[in-house]
């Protein structure tokens, strides 16, 4: 790192360039995990995009090629199982030799997933704990270490609003929707894991840091739309691209100095 207390020896705007880097994106296929892809495309990388297969990785990473001219990977994987996230890297290695950043934007929204708390079946607790929090620490776990052989690297991670307060079951009057405790406790885990490894790993280069996103609209039904504008200092719901802009940062030379950071993308929505 320059040491000077000159900042007009500083090219701010480079900081952010991320020309070349090979960035793994789980969940790439997601709502958020797509602006994810392209925004870091747009500055320069290359996308691993990683996703099950129901997802079609390999026609999103395609299309990002197309795009930006520029070789992205699509890969399948199922976060859950070691030996796939294995291959997620030995795969990442052959084709560009390097991991310069992993993002986790996976998430396990299961077919009872708004199931009430008295009723949350273990099967459904166990698919949502498992995959939100053990495929964050096994991806971690395999691609993390590699960075910490390699010189570094940096690893954003999901974790969310209703791992920092419960939720207002206010929003949810009137509607089909909910947050269940299962997905509360998981991103619970997503966020002391990732603090955990902010330290653990902050002498071998590698910075841990999380975006906490927060109402990402998807064309929500009108009602909880309308409930979520009451209790948002910001009176509307987020859009993916917005949340993307934070990644930049986090991914890039820019953030050098931050890590274990959970930086809120949630309109306010804490602050009251
Ligand atoms: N959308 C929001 O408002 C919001 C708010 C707070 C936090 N988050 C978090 O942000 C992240 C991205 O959210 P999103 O809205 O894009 O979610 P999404 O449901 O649109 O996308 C999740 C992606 O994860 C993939 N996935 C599921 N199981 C997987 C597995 N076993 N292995 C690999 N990939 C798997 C899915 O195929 C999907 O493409 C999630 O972790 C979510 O919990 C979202």
């Amino acid at each position: 790192m320059k040491r000077t207390t000159d900042p007009q020896e500083i090219d701010f705007k480079s900081k952010f360039d991320l020309q070349d880097k090979v960035i793994i994106i789980t969940g790439a296929c997601g709502l958020i995990g797509r602006a994810f892809c392209e925004a870091a495309a747009q500055f320069g990388a290359h996308i691993v995009v990683a996703d099950i297969e129901k997802a079609n990785p390999t026609e999103f990473a395609d299309s990002l090629t197309k795009r930006h001219n520029r070789t992205m990977l699509g890969v399948t994987v199922d976060v859950v199982d070691k030996s796939s996230v294995q291959q997620l890297l030995d795969i990442t290695l052959k084709t560009f030799s390097k991991v310069n950043g992993l993002v986790n934007s996976h998430q396990n929204k299961t077919n009872s997933f708004f199931e009430k708390f008295e009723d949350y079946t273990e099967d459904n607790w166990d698919a949502v704990v498992e995959t939100n929090l053990k495929g964050t620490f096994l991806s971690c776990q395999v691609i993390g270490t590699w960075m910490a052989n390699h010189k570094g690297g940096k690893i954003v991670n999901i974790p969310s609003t209703y791992s920092v307060v419960a939720p207002n079951q206010n929003l949810y009057k009137g509607t089909n929707m909910g947050c269940p405790a299962a997905y509360s406790a998981s991103k619970g885990g997503v966020d002391a894991l990732s603090r955990y490894l902010a330290s653990y790993w902050a002498n071998k280069n590698i910075q841990v840091n999380m975006i906490t996103p927060h109402g990402v609209w998807n064309k929500h039904e009108e009602n909880f739309e309308e409930n979520f504008s009451q209790f948002s200092p910001m009176e509307r719901m987020s859009y993916n691209h917005e949340v993307a802009s934070a990644l930049i940062y986090l991914l890039s030379d820019a953030s050098s100095y931050v890590t274990g950071d959970n930086m809120l993308v949630e309109g306010g929505w804490t602050v009251w």
